[in-house]
């Protein structure tokens, strides 16, 4: 790094992805100790000063990485395919791994105009679209599964991991849209700015990878 510029920005999911962001980011030759730290401060720096994480809901990084609060960020698919953002994606990261699924009660029959509960508006809209089925789509933040159960929604369009929360609330999968992995992003200025550093991560991330 020289004098002058910040430390390598990088923007990272708090929540379930993160542990094996700091594995595949550690095996890349980053020193993740910062990131490792069981405090509630939501700016790291390594030791060297060199690199910085941003721990952000996930949600949030596509913007901070967008508008260059962030250099560097790992964003799921899931949330980059809902809005547009005008980012580089220079490499998928093969982890958090996942599906988005409709799913609803077992034996679910969709009537014509059916009403989805997901907070991926864009991708139930235009999957049902894409049949020819006009649905209403509503607009939850969480807790998903609960809207057909209470009867808010015919059925819910979500990602699925390991299919724990669908079993244990009774809903089982009746399609996959798509399958869904968290990608490495970057700010489109920052990639050609700080072009040296930003390849040599993407090789060791490259190599981690393998
Ligand atoms: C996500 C998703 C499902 C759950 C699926 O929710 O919305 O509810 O994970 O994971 P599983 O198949 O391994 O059970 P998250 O944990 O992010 O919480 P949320 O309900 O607040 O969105």
């Amino acid at each position: 790094m020289s004098a002058d510029r910040r430390p390598l920005t990088l923007a990272v999911p708090k929540g379930r992805v993160l542990k094996s962001v700091s594995r595949l980011l550690e095996s890349a030759g980053l020193d993740v100790s910062p990131l490792l730290a069981d405090d509630r401060t939501l700016i790291r720096e390594s030791a060297d000063g060199a690199l910085r994480f941003l721990l952000l809901k996930p949600d949030d990084v596509p913007t901070y990485v967008e508008y260059g609060a962030a250099d560097l960020g790992v964003s799921g698919q899931d949330i980059l395919r809902e809005r547009r953002y005008d980012l580089y994606e220079p490499l998928d990261l093969g982890i958090g791994r996942c599906r988005m699924v409709v799913a609803g009660k077992p034996g679910m029959v969709l009537p014509p105009m059916p009403r989805i509960a997901t907070k991926y508006r864009r991708a139930a809209s235009e999957h049902f679209a894409a049949k020819g089925v006009q649905a209403d789509v509503v607009y939850v933040q969480g807790s998903v599964e609960l809207a057909p159960i209470v009867g808010l929604a015919d059925a819910i369009v979500d990602i699925v991991e390991t299919g724990t929360t669908l079993a244990e609330n009774g809903l089982v999968e009746h399609e996959v849209i798509s399958t869904v992995s968290s990608v490495l992003i970057a700010n489109r200025a920052q990639f050609k700015l700080r072009h040296a550093e930003v390849t040599e991560l993407i090789s060791g991330l490259k190599r981690a990878i393998v």
